[in-house]
């Protein structure tokens, strides 16, 4: 895992990755080897459900600074600072995000690494998509910039980059500082994954990566068709996404709010959808789509969709 995160990453030793069964223990892992009940959080809405469910668990509060259709989900450091209390710990990216595709350019992760340094904030960084990214985009690695690998706690999975959801395997890397506390943890709630999950996430690494790059290339097609042909329905818009593989579709003019959207639709047409109201605030009426099946069936869906809205 040293060696391959090394190729985006800087070099750490092995003692400071601690293998997961998937990236949900290593969020645990990672936010209660620093986190107490009190604490706030930065981070940012929309983003993963289960970022705010631990933290709601832990009684940790979340500071949520907007990721706005207005600014292309991107985040605005002007007023970063607006989101900081004296309760602050940490800052917690999701890049790229789920469920926006945001990727955070340089100068975004500059600007919050120089406030978690000014405030002497942890740096969680959940980059478990960090492999599907498109067009111009790039991806970097929180930790690589300075002054950030000792207050950055990395966190990865096997389940998008080689599919392997079922296989329950991911890694938190943990800075010195965090280490004593994070291997504690670990051992109480998730002692290791099983020896022959270890088998398959080791010929993963070891194998060749130009399945990952295939991966990448079928979203990336899927992305093109599916936000365009969204973009083309009565009332829907869709940003072409800049990573993972999320389509976040605004149906705020339906005025339904996410979740009566999602069922009338499942239950007029059958297709699951997810409501974007899980995805922090300020997102109610938005939809989202995971783009994990093929252009057809995506066609399929957008035809679908298009009876559906005839309909309201
Ligand atoms: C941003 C993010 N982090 C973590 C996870 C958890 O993934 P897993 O536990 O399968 O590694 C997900 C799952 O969708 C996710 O989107």
């Amino acid at each position: 895992m040293v060696d391959y995160y090394k190729t985006f990453g800087p070099i750490y030793e092995p003692t400071n990755v601690i293998p997961t069964a998937g990236s949900s223990a290593a969020l645990y892992i990672a936010l209660a080897s620093v986190l107490e009940e009190g604490d706030e959080v930065l981070m940012w809405s929309p983003s993963y459900r289960g970022h705010y469910r631990i933290l709601e668990e832990m009684g940790v509060k979340a500071s949520v600074a907007p990721l706005s259709q207005e600014t292309g989900y991107h985040p605005d450091l002007d007023t970063l600072e607006d989101y900081i209390s004296p309760d602050t710990k940490a800052v917690l990216i999701c890049n790229p995000n789920n469920p926006t595709g945001t990727v955070f350019t340089r100068k975004e992760l500059e600007g919050i690494g120089k406030i978690a340094i000014d405030y002497d904030l942890t740096v969680f960084s959940d980059e478990i998509y960090l492999h599907f990214v498109y067009d111009d985009n790039e991806f970097v690695a929180t930790s690589t910039l300075k002054g950030l690998k000792e207050r950055t706690i990395n966190i990865m999975s096997f389940s998008k980059t080689f599919s392997m959801t079922g296989w329950r395997l991911g890694y938190v890397i943990v800075p010195e500082r965090y280490l004593d506390k994070a291997n504690k943890i670990n051992g109480l709630v998730a002692p290791r994954p099983a020896t022959f999950v270890y088998a398959a996430g080791t010929a993963a690494l070891r194998g060749s990566m130009s399945y990952v790059e295939e991966r990448r290339q079928a979203y990336d097609e899927r992305r093109r068709y599916f936000c365009k042909a969204i973009d083309g329905l009565d009332g829907l818009s869709c940003h072409l996404f800049e990573g993972a593989f999320y389509a976040w579709i605004n149906a705020r003019s339906y005025g339904l709010g996410s979740e009566e959207f999602v069922k009338r639709f499942q239950e007029a047409e059958n297709v699951g959808l997810s409501p974007g109201n899980m995805f922090g605030v300020n997102t109610d009426g938005y939809i989202r789509v995971p783009l994990v099946q093929p252009v057809p069936v995506l066609k399929d869906v957008v035809t679908r969709l298009d009876r559906f809205l005839g309909t309201l």
